[in-house]
């Protein structure tokens, strides 16, 4: 079974794929990992301009490793997902200290570090190594679902073993970084989700799930991700030109980014100068005077995978530094852009703020 979908794979590659991207064909181990870690939970087009942006600025391990932390973030800013920018400066620190600035060049070690599990070291070895060593990801679940027709739910320990199996006996041993991308290219641009390409597929006629049509029910899953909901009420607060900046601590989302001053109710309800005003009263025993508060009724939503945050933004100009702010980081006007900020917050200060 295994000759027939590799030889249509590796034959629609060549004549039916041009998807063109910065990181196809390179072959430095260390622009690949790079690559792989930001399209971890990113989809291409996004990828793209931040891949060039980081190769640019730092085009090989030991300007990585030597990077300043907040200007990595500010550079990972809008991604998400930020422990993948953690670990990539954990990993390039470590692959410069400890292995002088060489790349692991086995799948076994590449899998020891941190940010890299199978997908991405079979991807890192396969694309830089050559190495026989399938990708297996959600797009792969998918072809294979249908291409064979299985059951199997891709969460279930049976699914992911019998998958592994089926993507390894598929593998193109000695092509397998052209493999690897291919598969990858196909299951983003034909075998998509919603809606694939089927009537013009070039697998269609050995589809198990075509010609069953049961595309639209595999592949199955048995777990349903229920969304956490948080509401975030963000207040900027502004003293002459400099505002005031909290970092966010370990534990939760988006640690080690930026945020304004923080309050987590069950419900964000709609609020008046004079509710604002008591609430200010009530958390912060505001100790000087008000002199402006900018109410902003836009609800911004952000989807995280297990979060769904809905943001609201308030600002407030205060004559004077309360004492109770006293001790945080107040941040000039000016310098606002070269703080790392979680995406929504990113987007109101870009698009919506009316103070920067
Ligand atoms: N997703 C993860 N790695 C990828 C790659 N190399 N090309 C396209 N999509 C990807």
């Amino acid at each position: 079974m295994s000759t027939k979908f590799c030889e249509l794979l590796l034959k629609w590659d060549q004549k039916g794929n041009d998807r063109p991207m910065p990181w196809k064909g390179e072959k430095d181990p260390y622009k690949i990992w790079l690559s792989e870690i930001i399209l971890q939970q990113t989809r291409v087009e996004q990828g793209w301009a931040y891949y060039e942006r980081f190769v640019k600025k730092y085009p090989n391990i030991h300007l990585l490793a030597k990077a300043k932390d907040q200007a990595v973030f500010k550079l990972w800013e809008g991604l998400g997902y930020y422990n993948r920018c953690k670990n990539l400066l954990f990993t390039a620190k470590q692959i410069v200290t400890d292995l002088n600035g060489k790349f692991p060049n086995t799948y076994e070690n590449l899998l020891q570090l941190k940010g890299v599990g199978p997908y991405t070291a079979a991807a890192i070895a396969s694309f830089a190594y050559n190495l026989p060593h399938a990708v297996v990801d959600g797009n792969v679940f998918r072809v294979f679902a249908r291409y064979y027709g299985i059951n199997l739910p891709t969460d279930s320990k049976e699914g992911i073993d019998l998958f592994n199996k089926i993507a390894f006996e598929n593998l193109a041993k000695n092509k397998a970084g052209i493999y690897n991308q291919a598969l990858m290219d196909f299951g983003a641009t034909v075998c998509k989700p919603a809606t694939p390409l089927c009537s013009s597929c070039v697998m269609n006629k050995g589809c198990t799930a075509f010609l069953q049509n049961t595309v639209g029910q595999l592949p199955i899953k048995l777990k349903v991700i229920q969304k956490k909901k948080r509401c975030f009420d963000y207040f900027f607060f502004i003293v002459g030109n400099t505002f005031y900046l909290q970092q966010r601590q370990p534990g939760d989302i988006w640690a080690g980014l930026y945020q304004p001053y923080l309050l987590e109710p069950e419900r964000l309800m709609t609020s008046t100068q004079k509710e604002v005003s008591d609430m200010l009263e009530n958390h912060l025993s505001m100790d000087v005077p008000i002199l402006k508060i900018e109410l902003n009724t836009q609800l911004y939503q952000q989807q995280l995978t297990h979060q769904l945050l809905t943001v609201r933004f308030t600002t407030i100009y205060l004559q004077s530094v309360p004492t109770i702010l006293s001790q945080g980081k107040w941040i000039k006007l000016t310098q606002s852009a070269k703080y790392p900020f979680p995406k929504t917050i990113k987007d109101y200060l870009e698009k919506d703020a009316s103070f920067v």
